[in-house]
């Protein structure tokens, strides 16, 4: 099993994981791109599961996280994009998942359907199935108050920069202020963000707090994947540390 810790490092430096996501990728030749992606420089793979309802496109599900999994060596980072995360938690945790995330927009809050589950519930049940780190993802359009209760039994919040279901989308630069305030607030966990992301808005990310820097196109897009991942590395702790990037 391998484990989440960020990139390799002096204890100093700023946390910076990279996490590539797999949507972009070649899925024919999956396990060689997995191996690709990973010989330059990823930290976590991201892995996108759409199920057709909560977004309009739909990807893979537990049988190929498993195969993603027979062949990664580092971290599965899976982003569930669907209605019912609950139901299927078993399957992505014996699948392989090491982050798990929801999107707070299936839990039970203002607004929503009684018959939601409540984070906290869904955060549980994940736990339980042996996911290591439990994530909570929010829509553009979410506001952070939505999941501030929720903070102190999540591992991780991936705060959206694109309305989900497509890569190669365009960043939208108001939802960094979520990214702000959490850490001006104390958080701790991971703040990830994805969608749109490249070199000129990661380091904008990273600035404002993220640690975990989903991106698709830029990476599985670039001439030179190697030389990217490790300029979003650089660009990223550059961002973290106060330095321009
Ligand atoms: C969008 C997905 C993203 C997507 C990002 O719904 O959650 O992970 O792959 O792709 P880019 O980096 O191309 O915006
Ligand atoms: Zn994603």
């Amino acid at each position: 099993m391998p484990s989440a810790t960020s990139s390799t490092g002096a204890d100093r430096e700023p946390r910076v994981v990279i996490a590539p996501s797999l949507l972009s990728c070649d899925f024919a030749r999956i396990a060689a791109e997995v191996e690709r992606v990973e010989s330059c420089g990823a930290d976590w793979l991201h892995v996108d599961v759409m199920d057709g309802h909560f977004v309009p496109n739909l990807t893979l599900g537990p049988p190929l996280v498993e195969a993603i999994a027979k062949v990664a060596k580092k971290p599965l980072d899976v982003h569930l994009m669907i209605e019912e995360p609950l139901r299927y938690a078993k399957q992505y945790a014996a699948a392989g998942a090491h982050v798990l995330t929801f999107h707070a927009e299936v839990a039970e809050g203002p607004g929503t359907a009684w018959k939601r589950p409540p984070a906290r519930e869904i955060a549980a049940g994940f736990r339980a199935a042996g996911i290591a780190q439990v994530g909570v993802a929010l829509n553009p359009d979410t506001p952070l108050a939505r999941i501030e209760p929720w903070l102190e039994f999540v591992d991780l919040v991936l705060v959206m920069s694109v309305f989900p279901g497509f890569g190669g989308q365009k960043f939208m630069p108001e939802v960094l202020a979520k990214t702000r305030q959490l850490r001006a607030g104390g958080y701790r966990g991971y703040v990830e963000m994805d969608g749109g992301l490249n070199a000129s808005t990661l380091p904008q990310c990273a600035a404002a707090g993220a640690d975990a820097l989903v991106a698709g196109s830029a990476i599985f897009g670039a001439p030179d994947m190697r030389a990217t991942i490790a300029a979003f590395r650089a660009a990223a702790r550059s961002a973290r540390s106060g330095g321009s990037a």
